[in-house]
């Protein structure tokens, strides 16, 4: 009989933790399940070696599978949030919200006062995490996503002092 894991069973189950340069496959693989558009293996590579890296991954701690990631960078003191996605099956179940608070306690930690991130205007999912973790939106970047020319919408949480 397979029984199905409650939300609650899935967030105790999962570990967010720094990102590491051999989770490159795993980010690679849910990042390729997560958009139309993937970004390219080198730039998330990229975003792993940058000495302005600030990222974590969901790591599941019984098998210990990455099941979403957030890739950051922390320059002086903002935090640009570059990426965030969580695998398709894993949804709805707290990992994006954990991954975020995860990025901005360490950035403040590390002296971040404010948090900035691009996102396409159609993407509910997403922006309804970022306004519920208090994140506004100050400004549109219009046809800013060559594939669609979809406006991007930049938005801003201060984060600390
Ligand atoms: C956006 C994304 C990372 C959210 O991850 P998640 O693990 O499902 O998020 P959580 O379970 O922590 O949910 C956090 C909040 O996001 C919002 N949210 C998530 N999915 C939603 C949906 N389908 N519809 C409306 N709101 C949604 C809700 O406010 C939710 O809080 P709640 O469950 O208490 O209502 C995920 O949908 C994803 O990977 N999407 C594809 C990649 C992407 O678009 N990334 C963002 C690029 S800017």
């Amino acid at each position: 009989m397979v029984v199905e894991k409650s939300r609650a069973e899935q967030i105790i189950a999962i570990d967010v933790l720094p990102a590491r340069a051999d989770d490159l496959d795993a980010i690679v693989a849910v990042e390729a399940q997560s958009y139309t558009y993937p970004w390219s293996r080198n730039l998330i590579q990229g975003s792993l070696e940058s000495v302005h890296a600030l990222n974590y991954v969901a790591r599941d701690r019984r098998s210990t599978g990455v099941r979403g990631f957030m890739l950051n960078l922390l320059i002086a003191d903002e935090l640009h949030v570059l990426n965030l996605a969580v695998h398709p099956l894993y949804r709805r179940s707290g990992i994006g919200n954990r991954l975020m608070e995860a990025s901005l306690a360490a950035a403040r930690e590390r002296g971040a006062v404010v948090a900035f991130l691009e996102v396409r205007r159609s993407n509910i999912q997403a922006l309804t995490l970022y306004i519920n973790r208090g994140f506004n939106v100050i400004g549109v970047r219009r046809g800013y996503y060559s594939d669609n020319k979809e406006d991007a919408l930049v938005m801003k949480k201060i984060i600390g002092r």
